[in-house]
């Protein structure tokens, strides 16, 4: 007996010691070639968990099958399923009973937080503060992994240039330099420098590709750009997601240019797969792959696989087809079982970089759970985030700060008091009206003010998540809103969208304030200006009355957990906000889409009195433009020295000097213009920006670096051209409050 127990534990070492020595690659071909075909598929199967469902559940959901399915191999990752408790129970099925015990992953949507609510994307952007934006997504992995997760659906890199769209919450906003840096700043937030680790956890870039851009803006509808726009605009964060070891790319639900996204090999197989050499996994959206019938690009399911698969689609979401219908086309030679081969090597390749084989459980420890999610506080970071997020859109006779000493306040508007909506729409295990208001905010620094709804609110049980519903037609509350404005000294009014008015499958072809609010506040300041208007909403607004009556605006989006702290932070002056509009804010939803980065078209302003590009009833210009955002303090630009460092690299330095009497910060912002080209570039390109902290008087150099290949634009073709030429070379505070230009010739 101690002789066979001597050998099994030398041949467990040995095969411990090989296994070591061998790479992952070798690890996931030794582990494929000892699946069955069914296996294979199961690896490709993700299932919804068994609660929360985040899109339209199939009829064939049920969870004995799905517990089944696990049992016998057939599953290779589940979303929705969280929980140390749960997790631990659904990865024993997969490793203890399975044939091949391969370990599940577990995804869900970690967008903004997971236990602790961070600022909703959109916000987040507005800090153009890269580590900040990495310190929330490591946070919200610490939180996750502790609760099971190793897969977040996140970052989103939609560029968007249509507030119609309610996702543009869930993205960076309308640029796609921007919105590629708080792409590389969210991976790395979220999987860190070795996956392996147990707090860190696998990234997604989605939604691949062209999402932001879907006709009228109507979520999940035809999106047809031409590849240039593709190229240039949308692309890029992709890319640069790529470039920074995402783990995992997510497909679009919409057509682009005809194709359904999920069936479309050009952009999957050879943009991303071929040309960038992604060599993560794709997962499908829900049930895109099903959904290329509805689209009539598949005949039906079994199509839809076969497309599906073809295509570079690695793992089916909630769709059942390749849990139903891979086999038989493998079985009938219409799919070739290379292809399968190679989607099963990138999950394999996922898992073990993930340390999963090694120890499935390691997310699964009940202790760990325990501190993290209940022991442990990130308001600090949370209030940091919220701090920065929030943009000072205009304060006429420097209404704000508000003094401390205050008295006299009126507070008006429901979003005051509502402690669920800044958690925003995507707010995972987010403890449902867990918020700090604003009037909790206010309540730190004085007593002296008196609150009123003003537009009644109704609060409904919409499904499982009761909502504020600010769409209110009720007026009967204005008389006392009044009543109280009349007698104030200042005036906080608190209007906006509740936050499952943005968001998934929340397009709005009215984005003004919704319901009654925007004559509330006529009727308010028709008996006092003195109003400090706050937006809390997920996407621009048109507020151009406000704009133009309103002295002072605060946009503070939907700023999580810490929201009520930062914003009165702010009104109070004990925190000047340095925020910069990360989309433009249209005059009209006419204007739409209306951003910073267009074309100059042959008639720009200027060109004739009366033929040139213009609407006959407003202006061009968005109400804020990109990168906009004010101060208490102010700047000012001086001294730009443009320097070629060596051939084909450049340095721009600037000073920044802060001429007002309160320390700021300032995001000083660097645009190209590429004046001539065999593409028509944009008047404006966002290449670079930085943060500079300064106190009254101070000076300070700042400094940008430019590559050549900076300066170039992708063909229809998708390559880089860098063309001879003149460029103009641009710093501002906007992308409308241009301060400093200078000129780059290319000689070659
Ligand atoms: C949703 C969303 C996607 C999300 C997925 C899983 O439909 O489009 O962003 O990650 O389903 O919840």
């Amino acid at each position: 007996m101690k002789k066979i127990v001597i050998i099994m534990v030398i041949s467990t070492m040995s095969f411990a010691c090989s296994q070591k020595s061998k790479s992952i690659d070798e690890k996931v071909n030794e582990l494929l070639s000892r699946m069955t075909l069914d296996e294979k598929i199961g690896q490709l199967v993700q299932y919804n968990g068994f609660w929360d469902a985040t899109g339209p559940v199939p009829q064939e959901s049920n969870s004995k099958r799905k517990y089944n399915d696990v049992r016998q191999g057939l599953v290779g990752s589940v979303l929705n399923v969280y929980g140390v408790e749960q997790v631990r129970k659904l990865q024993e099925i997969a490793v203890t009973q399975s044939r091949l015990g391969i370990p599940l992953i577990f995804g869900m949507d970690v967008i903004h937080g997971y236990k602790t609510a961070f600022p909703v994307p959109i916000a987040e952007a507005a800090s153009w503060n890269m580590q900040t934006i990495e310190q929330a997504a490591r946070i919200s992995a610490t939180e996750a992994s502790a609760a099971g997760i190793n897969w977040t659906f996140a970052p989103m890199l939609d560029v968007s240039r249509d507030p119609r769209w309610g996702r543009v919450m869930e993205g960076a906003g309308e640029d796609p330099y921007l919105t590629a840096q708080v792409g590389i700043a969210k991976i790395k937030g979220f999987q860190g420098t070795d996956l392996s680790h147990s707090q860190t956890i696998a990234a997604c870039a989605k939604h691949f590709a062209g999402y932001g851009f879907p006709i009228a803006g109507r979520d999940y509808n035809t999106v047809d750009v031409s590849k240039v726009t593709l190229f240039n605009d949308i692309l890029p964060p992709f890319k640069a997601a790529v470039e920074n070891n995402v783990a995992t790319v997510m497909n679009a639900f919409n057509v682009l240019n005809g194709v359904p996204c999920t069936g479309n090999s050009w952009l999957v197989r050879d943009v991303l797969k071929n040309t960038w050499n992604f060599k993560g996994f794709v997962v499908s959206d829900w049930g895109s792959i099903m959904e290329m019938a509805t689209h009539g690009y598949a005949q039906d399911r079994y199509h839809a696989a076969q497309l599906a698969i073809e295509a570079g689609c690695d793992m089916d979401m909630e769709s059942y087809a390749y849990r139903n219908d891979l086999k038989t086309l493998i079985e009938k030679g219409v799919v070739k079982e290379s292809l399968i081969d190679d989607a099963v090597r990138r999950i394999l390749r996922i898992k073990f970089e993930m340390g999963l084989f090694d120890n499935p459980y390691k997310y699964c420890d009940k202790e760990h759970e325990k501190v993290i999610l209940q022991n442990t506080d990130y308001s600090k970071e949370a209030l940091q985030s919220a701090l920065e997020a929030i943009v000072l859109l205009k304060n006429e006779q420097s209404l704000l700060p508000l003094s401390k000493n205050q008295k006299n306040i009126a507070v008006i508007g429901a979003l005051a008091n509502d402690k669920d909506t800044p958690l925003g729409n995507w707010r995972a295990q987010a403890v449902k009206n867990s918020a700090v208001s604003v009037l909790e905010g206010i309540s730190v620094y004085t007593n002296d003010y008196v609150y009123a709804q003003g537009a009644l609110v109704h609060t409904n049980a919409a499904g499982f998540i009761h909502t504020v519903n600010i769409n209110t037609t009720d007026k009967s509350g204005f008389a006392q809103a009044i009543a109280v404005a009349k007698k104030a000294d200042v005036i906080i009014m608190v209007l906006g969208e509740n936050c499952f008015q943005s968001g998934e499958a929340r397009s709005r072809s009215d984005i003004g304030l919704p319901g009654v609010q925007q004559e509330l506040l006529e009727a308010v300041y028709a008996v006092n200006r003195n109003i400090v208007l706050v937006l809390m909403n997920g996407r621009p607004l048109t507020i151009p009355w406000a704009g133009e009556h309103i002295p002072a605006i605060v946009e503070a989006w939907q700023l999580g957990q810490q929201s009520g702290n930062a914003i009165a932070q702010v009104l109070f002056g004990d925190y000047n906000p340095q925020g910069k509009l990360p989309m433009s804010f249209p005059r009209s939803v006419g204007q739409i889409p209306v951003y910073y980065n267009h074309l100059n078209t042959g008639r720009p302003e200027g060109f004739n009195k009366v033929f040139w590009s213009h609407y006959m009833d407003i202006e061009n210009t968005p109400l804020y433009s990109f990168g906009h955002g004010l101060s208490y303090t102010t700047f000012a630009y001086s001294n730009i020295v443009l320097k070629e460092t060596k051939k084909g690299e450049y340095t721009i330095t600037a000073h920044i000097t802060n001429t007002g009497n309160r320390t700021g910060t300032e995001t000083p912002q660097l645009y190209i213009r590429d004046v001539v080209a065999s593409v028509v570039r944009p008047v404006k390109e966002l290449k670079g920006f930085t943060k500079v902290t300064l106190s009254p008087g101070e000076s300070k150099q700042i400094e940008f670096k430019l590559q050549r290949a900076d300066l170039g634009f992708y063909t229809e073709t998708g390559k880089l051209n860098v063309e001879p030429g003149d460029f103009e070379i641009m710093i501002g505070s906007s992308s409308s409050t241009i301060l400093l230009n200078t000129k780059l010739t290319l000689t070659e």
